[in-house]
């Protein structure tokens, strides 16, 4: 694209364009749709219909029958997909995170009654071990606290087969272990999962940005540590190329940038670089940071959640996954 330099005044007024609604609605280069947002929706295995997120204003983790009404939502409000994030009584936690290879666990019986409620809404299941390990790290750990690569990846395996067995239509692995992409792959293929999407959480930084999601699923008393030596640094671009070039050659169908508002630099580097469907992940403290500052009155909340959603699709990114789906559906069809 070239630009023209030689736009003068007063022959261009660029005001012209920007006089009323009409006008400006014609010639917007982006716009937002239903079809852009994967809703963000955090579920929990106990009897509560719903249970308040302190730390997420307006957000609350749905039981099993409520998260199947919200599907139906999704799917009435025009809304593609949900992900689906839970949270675990304590009591089924242990270091090695074996619940989550429960197949009568809380996301195979969410996963199956959301297909059940709304056939047509797409489910995708994080596909990581931190709500489920009492040490709260996305993977297995040796004595020092390292997370371990390799046997991480032979259980994430296991764990997306549970969710593809139970009728996910996209595993997402969100723990950046190296390699895990191809082992899930081969694995899908093997077990007559062949048309199960992968949609890898390809950039994933290590974030302070995550703060408020980990009292969501209820892994902020047990973190220790943090995540550094596996999630990237915050200061790393190119590295973020070959992150996303090595998943989509082990066989990701698409890729997710995380978190979404500080790094749309990432987003568009992405999306020019590689042909292939780019997500940005609207955190839980970027959802956070909003709705407390619209509590307090210091900005227009649904104003600022519609033009930070905007930006994403500025940036180039396909998709938007973010807890404001709901809420952002129902202004863009009201
Ligand atoms: C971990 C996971 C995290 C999120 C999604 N999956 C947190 C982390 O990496 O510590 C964060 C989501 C959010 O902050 O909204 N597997």
């Amino acid at each position: 694209m070239s630009i023209p330099f030689n736009q003068s005044f007063p022959a261009t007024r660029l005001r012209r364009l920007r006089q009323s609604g009409w006008i400006r609605n014609l010639t917007a280069e982006n716009t937002l749709t239903p079809a852009d947002l994967i809703w963000s929706m955090v579920v929990h295995d106990g009897d509560e219909a719903k249970v308040p997120v302190a730390a997420m204003p307006g957000l609350n983790r749905l039981n099993v029958a409520e998260a199947a009404k919200a599907a139906k939502r999704a799917s009435d409000l025009g809304i593609p997909a949900i992900a689906i994030f839970p949270h675990i009584n304590p009591a089924h936690k242990d270091e090695e995170g074996s619940e989550s290879l429960n197949p009568d666990g809380l996301i195979p019986s969410v996963i199956k009654a959301m297909k059940d409620a709304a056939p047509d809404v797409g489910v995708i299941c994080d596909v990581a071990l931190d709500p489920f390990t009492t040490h709260g790290h996305d993977g297995l750990i040796d004595e020092s606290g390292y997370v371990l690569n390799d046997e991480t990846t032979a259980v994430l395996v296991e764990q997306a087969l549970v969710q593809a067995e139970a009728g996910a239509d996209v595993v997402a692995p969100s723990d950046m272990m190296d390699g895990r992409i191809g082992a899930i792959r081969a694995a899908l293929e093997e077990s007559g999962h062949s048309n199960t999407l992968i949609l890898s959480y390809a950039a994933k930084y290590a974030s302070g940005f995550y703060g408020p999601y980990r009292e969501a699923i209820g892994s902020a008393t047990a973190l220790i540590g943090d995540k550094k030596t596996y999630q990237q640094n915050p200061a790393n671009t190119d590295e973020a190329l070959r992150e996303v070039a090595m998943d989509i050659e082990e066989g990701a169908d698409m890729v997710m940038v995380k978190p979404g508002l500080p790094y749309l630099d990432i987003v568009r580097r992405v999306s020019e670089t590689f042909q292939i469907p780019t997500f940005a992940f609207q955190v839980s403290g970027e959802y956070a940071m909003i709705q407390a500052a619209a509590q307090n009155g210091w900005i227009d909340g649904d104003r600022v959640m519609m033009e930070t959603l905007l930006s994403f699709k500025r940036a180039g990114a396909s998709g938007i996954i973010t807890y404001f789906a709901e809420a952002a559906a129902e202004k863009l069809v009201s």
